[in-house]
């Protein structure tokens, strides 16, 4: 068992909601910052039952429950649908909104007005944005000067992995990697709470955390993060495949779910659903008399 401090642990009764400060403090004690996605109220519950202490409603959600090849084609109505039902299944993780692609690029302004659309209308009490250039930087400021907490995203931004050159891994030459930093840096300079590192190499990432004061979650960045995060439909195998190189499955549930699907089909045209078990009763005297009514 690990002797290090932590804030609060998982199991405790009187765990308190996730605030900027906590995680500050999570970041000072070396505590890992564990974060998953949720997209609906079921994951949601999962979520607060296993005490994460960041929930992300991603946009990923596009590929993992809208069933897009992509993370673009999910629009701002999509994501504070299921973010309000992510909202009414936590109590103690921080919830963050993911700004989906063409809701913040165009100007600060609309930055501000879909962030301010993820907080009121939503309940997230922080948004996410990815990228590290000019326009994200500038985004980041506009948003967290309006009073919101932002959380930046560099390496592997999946909005714009087009440009990147696919859905690889990032910062793989110096120069790459030194944007990366730069990056990093701007957005923590622009007033983010925090930062996600997605799909580099464990050994970038070993360089840039001591140039970055604020939380670092990382996905496929190696273990020097302050925390970790993965996609709920990819830890617990609800997805065709095995996923990136860097998702580690915990559970089959893809599996668990056909294979159930298939037994209720199975039972209802051998009739062997629903059983008596199943079945609602009446008095037999009002059997009777609605008998008589109906011949
Ligand atoms: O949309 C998402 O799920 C994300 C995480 C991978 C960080 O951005």
């Amino acid at each position: 068992m690990s002797s290090r401090p932590t804030v609060q642990t998982p199991s405790d009764p009187g765990r308190l909601p996730m605030t900027l400060p906590l995680l500050m403090e999570k970041k000072r004690l070396g505590d890992p910052i564990v974060m998953v996605t949720a997209y609906d109220y079921p994951s949601a519950r999962a979520a607060e039952a296993a005490g994460v202490d960041l929930v992300l409603v991603g946009d990923s959600a596009a590929t993992t429950v809208l069933g897009y090849s992509a993370t673009t084609p999910v629009d701002l109505e999509d994501m504070l649908v299921l973010a309000r039902a992510v909202r009414r299944g936590l109590t103690t993780p921080l919830l963050i909104g993911d700004l989906p692609f063409g809701s913040y690029e165009v100007s600060d302004e609309q930055a501000i007005t879909t962030a301010v659309r993820m907080v009121k209308e939503a309940g997230c009490e922080a948004v996410k944005l990815e990228g590290g250039g000019e326009a994200s930087v500038s985004r980041a400021r506009a948003i967290v000067g309006a009073g919101i907490p932002v959380m930046g995203h560099v390496g592997l931004t999946p909005q714009t992995s087009t440009a990147l050159g696919g859905w690889k891994a990032q910062g793989r030459t110096a120069t790459a990697a030194a944007r990366i930093a730069a990056e990093a840096q701007a957005l923590q300079e622009a007033g983010c709470f925090a930062l996600v590192f997605e799909a580099i190499p464990s050994a970038v990432s070993d360089e840039l955390m001591p140039l970055v004061e604020i939380p670092v979650i990382g996905i496929g960045a190696g273990p020097a993060t302050d925390g970790q995060v993965l996609v709920f439909h990819d830890l617990l195998g609800i997805r065709d495949g095995l996923g990136p190189r860097f998702v580690k499955r915990y559970a089959n549930l893809q599996q668990e779910m056909n294979d159930g699907i298939t037994a209720f089909a199975e039972d209802v045209r051998t009739r062997r659903y629903p059983a008596p078990e199943h079945t609602y009763s009446i008095d037999p005297g009002e059997l009777a008399d609605l008998h008589e009514r109906l011949v």
